[in-house]
């Protein structure tokens, strides 16, 4: 099984996001014996919620339901996935400073847009301090992201997709 994790700061809004993307992508590409995913992310301030209620609202309307609890990153995610993506580079930095608790173990760290054709290695916006725009904005961007992601998976793995 290749083991997925998204990584924001509140794991609330945009890892969430991701991980409720990129299921649906499993499922509908029939890859979920396959491929799993997971969120975290790095405070533990919101641990135990579901996603902010806005997000959750800008899901539903694409068809996708959030059901994660937040839970903050640990140093056991290193051992645990293959892949680790980080929605920007504050959360990619707080993730490098754990590192060493991953030591020897051979997970890719990236960047969310490093699948982002038009805006490779930039930043997932934050929404939550913006309105609704911010978080549409924010499905578009992991909707992107996720699609090309999921295909890069399936080239590197040799995986057989449906669609
Ligand atoms: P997220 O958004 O990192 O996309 O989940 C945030 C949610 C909450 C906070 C910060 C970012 N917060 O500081 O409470």
């Amino acid at each position: 099984m290749i083991k997925v994790l998204f990584v924001c700061l509140g794991n609330i809004c945009r890892s969430p996001m991701a991980e409720g993307i990129f299921q649906h992508l499993l499922v509908e590409n029939e890859l979920e014996d396959r491929i799993s995913c997971d969120s975290a992310g790095m405070i533990s301030f919101h641990q135990g919620e579901l996603p902010d209620k806005r997000m959750r609202a800008t899901a539903s309307k694409n068809e996708i339901s959030l059901t994660h609890r937040s839970r903050p990153f640990s140093g056991k995610d290193f051992h645990e996935f293959d892949y680790i993506l980080a929605m920007d580079k504050n959360n990619l930095k707080d993730i490098q400073v754990l590192e060493h608790k991953g030591k020897g173990e051979k997970y890719n760290l990236l960047m969310m847009r490093d699948f982002d054709r038009n805006k490779s290695g930039s930043d997932v916006e934050d929404p939550y301090y913006q309105s609704d725009v911010g978080f549409d904005n924010c499905y578009q961007v992991l909707m992107e992201s996720n699609q090309n992601f999921l295909n890069y998976l399936v080239l590197e793995h040799g995986l057989t997709q449906k669609n």
